[in-house]
């Protein structure tokens, strides 16, 4: 059985891939999720009937009458189940501390979020279930609860959060969910790679309130340049190979090839909702305090952004 928490855009993503590939999956929301969901993808349209389980119910606490499941469905010792999370950065220790009863741990957890830490919290909720962490390119996003518009078809990168844990049916069964999927032996190299991108395009186009695209316009070079400049540092203290240049030219190519999109950053803020700054350039920001770093730019765009949050 594969779980995927939450009713995000990357999560019914998931459900219509599951759908497709007849694998049986379950729907895990903390609120009364709609009967159906109409994806659009391409010139198909595929109406979705998931099964939906509250997290009330893995809680024990009341169980949600929309529920089809029951909670012991997360937990078949079968050996190649999957608990997928993609969900908001600072969603995901809270849920993993709530659905810890009834995971066992046998459940392959997948975390698949913007930023950086909660893969260190994991190591301490649930030491041992094996864990991806991945980062895809799919894009998709939900006009309303129960429609979803796939925009994209990515790439996936995942990898083991430590390499003496896996489960190869699990990683199987990934694969085939988002491909093509590149398997990674060091899963953080990629990780700081893309939190390089999101901690460059995300802060600029939410202060600024632009689409991506607007940031290969010269007046923002000399930002990018400083931005690219302070994370190369912090991951050559790290022991990454990178540079300045390799950073800013992949900012670049994923602000071109994404132009017309407002990052999930900029869509928070223009929504009045809570950001993932603090998994992101806080994140940055953290580990370069540590190492004795300076970073005075992400620094202050974290700080313009947490301004814009409490707005
Ligand atoms: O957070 C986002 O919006 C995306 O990860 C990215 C890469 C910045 C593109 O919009």
């Amino acid at each position: 059985m594969i779980s995927i928490v939450g009713n995000g855009a990357i999560g019914n993503l998931l459900a219509l891939k599951c759908s497709q590939k007849q694998l049986p999956y379950q729907l895990i929301v903390r609120s009364k999720a709609p009967d159906s969901i109409v994806c659009h993808e391409q010139d198909h349209v595929t109406t979705l009937a998931p099964s939906f389980v509250s997290t009330n119910a893995l809680g024990y606490t009341s169980v949600d009458t929309h529920s089809k499941i029951s909670p012991q469905t997360v937990d078949t010792h079968s050996g190649c189940d999957l608990l997928i999370l993609p969900l908001k950065s600072y969603q995901i220790v809270d849920a993993l501390k709530q659905l810890k009863p009834v995971i066992s741990d046998k459940v392959s957890i997948v975390l698949l979020h913007n930023g950086m830490g909660p893969h260190e919290s994991i190591q301490s909720i649930l030491p041992d279930n094996p864990t991806i962490i991945a980062t895809t390119s799919y894009g998709a996003y939900k006009p309303k609860i129960d429609q979803l518009n796939v925009t994209g078809i990515g790439r996936t990168q995942a990898g083991w959060l430590n390499n003496d844990n896996t489960n190869a049916k699990a990683e199987h069964i990934f694969d085939i969910l988002l491909p093509p999927c590149q398997w990674h032996n060091n899963i953080t190299q990629i990780l700081w790679q893309k939190l390089a991108v999101n901690a460059v395009i995300n802060p600029l186009t939410a202060m600024y309130d632009i689409p991506n695209g607007d940031l290969l316009r010269a007046e923002f070079a000399e930002h990018i340049t400083t931005l690219c400049e302070e994370i190369a540092r912090v991951m050559n203290a790290l022991g990454m190979a990178t540079t300045k240049a390799h950073l800013i030219e992949r900012c670049m190519q994923v602000a071109s090839l994404t132009a017309t999109n407002f990052s999930s950053m900029c869509q928070d803020i223009r929504l009045g909702r809570r950001t993932e700054i603090d998994d992101i350039n806080g994140y940055v920001v953290k580990q370069a305090k540590r190492l004795k770093i300076a970073t005075p730019f992400s620094q202050h765009l974290y700080e313009n952004i947490k301004k814009k949050e409490a707005l």
